[in-house]
């Protein structure tokens, strides 16, 4: 984890709001860091690596005075946040008004003025630290939602900078966005880039109309500009991907092949292993799951005997309420449902709300029959990719919401509606009593999707349309 500091100017910056890794503090008092949860990191963390750049971010610790660092390579800067801040800014505005608003309000977004004025608060503290570590005429690269004020904040303080910016969850439809009593601050503030990235040109659709109709811009020449304050701002659907040929390698290793072996037999052989990973929030669709696993059992078109299922979540925002009560709803469920079919020493459903290492993730994908990917809304989704990516054997069946970007991509998988339970129940059904042939059929086209479009490419594609030469050494 992170050593010393040579730090320069450096010429390639990405800013999100967290840093790649997490400072936690222990029982004892003391701190260390660890792996930050979450799609961007796992995206973004390869990639910047390999460009040798600079990072800036929350070290994921209120009032944390942490120097800049070091890290294999890449320079971090640590932007602080007092513990108010992450109350409002993080847990409040972003967390509590955005990510709900950005998911098809799946919960009810809360507005309050004292979070707005965190959140554009702490764009600005970002921008100050971006505009002190980026070299003159650098690339900057802005991650997400909790800092769509910073291309116009940073544009003000640096207009020498080649501004980016990528939203990693949806854009929502332009119905929605405009309940946000600070909607045109906010497409202002995207505005301040070069480039606009989503993941779907659903979402560039939508945002080149509120970007029309509530700011002073003028369509461009393509669907994919418009003109503001005398400059093009381009705008673009960029899908993103994982690192796809290390987690193929990584899960033909021995080990993990070894582990996978050992997690079936420590489950008790069962017929079939269906698996669950995600991140713990309500976005994703667990109790959808849940659900439709416990129906299946209670009607008898399932057996506990031959089949268990594993659900593997990473904690997460543990003090906003709505995820207090999804915790709580979740593991009420997993209790009915062992109570109910579980045998001694055979759980129906094993639970671990735990953060696990990528080597063991990627057994678990080796080990699994089933992965369900069930979320009411997800931007990409880059579980499902995983899972994909590790089925080097071409076993394996994926079962995969529509309501996913990844789902634009995966058509191979058995795609579900995650609001019809019925469909979800008959889909995982189908999924258990596939033919070996056609599931493999079906995950090779998968794999071969997944392997040619990984995170590289990505990368590659929305820097190009930024117009930054490759990285030097970067395979073309
Ligand atoms: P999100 O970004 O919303 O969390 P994604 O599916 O895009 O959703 O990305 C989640 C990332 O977190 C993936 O890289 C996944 O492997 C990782 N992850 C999810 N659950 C766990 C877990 N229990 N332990 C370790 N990593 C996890
Ligand atoms: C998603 C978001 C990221 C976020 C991650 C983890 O991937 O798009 O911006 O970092 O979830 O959430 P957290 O709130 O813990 O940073």
């Amino acid at each position: 984890m992170p050593t010393g500091t040579t730090l320069s100017d450096a010429d390639f910056v990405v800013v999100a709001n967290r840093l790649p890794v997490d400072l936690e503090k222990l029982p004892d008092g003391s701190q260390r860091w660890k792996r930050s949860p979450g799609g961007l990191v796992t995206a973004l963390e390869p990639m910047l690596r390999s460009r040798e750049g600079a990072w800036v971010g929350w070290p994921g610790l209120a009032d944390a005075d942490v120097e800049p660092l070091v890290e294999d390579g890449l320079q971090l800067y640590p932007v602080r946040l007092s513990a108010r801040e992450v109350e409002d800014y993080y847990e409040g505005f972003s967390n509590g008004t955005l990510w709900p608003l950005y998911h098809d309000v799946v919960a009810p977004p809360a507005f309050h003025r004292h979070w707005w004025q965190a959140y554009v608060r702490v764009n600005e503290r970002f921008a100050e630290v971006v505009a002190e570590v980026a070299s003159r005429n650098a690339t900057v690269w802005i991650q997400d939602y909790q800092l769509q004020l910073l291309p116009a904040a940073l544009r003000k303080l640096r207009p020498d900078l080649r501004i980016g910016f990528f939203l990693h969850i949806p854009f929502p439809p332009t119905e929605l966005f405009m309940q946000l009593p600070w909607r045109r601050r906010i497409i202002e503030g995207l505005l301040g880039a070069d480039l606009v990235g989503f993941h779907t040109p659903g979402g560039v659709r939508n945002f080149r109309w509120l970007a029309t109709r509530l700011t002073d811009a003028i369509p461009g020449h393509g669907r994919t500009e418009v003109t503001f304050g005398g400059r093009t701002v381009k705008l673009g659907a960029f899908p993103i991907s994982i690192d796809s040929a290390a987690l193929d390698q990584l899960s033909r290793t021995p080990e993990v092949l070894e582990r996978a072996k050992q997690i079936r037999s420590d489950l008790g052989e069962p017929e079939k292993v269906v698996l669950g990973v995600d991140r713990l929030d309500y976005t994703k669709g667990i109790d959808v799951r849940l659900r439709a696993l416990e129906e299946l059992l209670t009607e008898g078109r399932v057996s506990a005997d031959d089949v268990v299922m594993i659900q593997l979540a990473t904690p997460s925002r543990e003090r906003v309420e709505h995820y207090q009560k999804m915790r709580n709803d979740i593991e009420q469920s997993v209790g009915r449902i062992n109570g109910e079919y579980a045998r001694v020493g055979h759980p129906a459903v094993h639970y671990l709300h735990q953060s696990l290492p990528r080597e063991e993730l990627a057994a678990f994908f080796v080990a699994a029959d089933v992965m369900l990917v069930t979320p009411l809304r997800d931007g990409m989704n880059l579980v499902a990719k995983e899972y994909v990516a590790c089925r080097h054997d071409n076993g394996g069946v994926l079962v995969l919401s529509e309501f996913t970007g990844a789902a634009h991509e995966l058509k191979e998988a058995i795609l579900v509606n995650p609001h019809d339970t019925d469909g979800v129940k008959n889909a995982l059904q189908v999924a258990l009593t596939m033919p070996a042939e056609e599931g493999q059929k079906r995950m090779r086209a998968l794999r071969r999707q997944v392997l040619t479009h990984d995170v590289d490419r990505w990368a590659r594609s929305f820097l190009d349309a930024l117009g930054l030469p490759p990285a030097e050494g970067a395979a073309s």
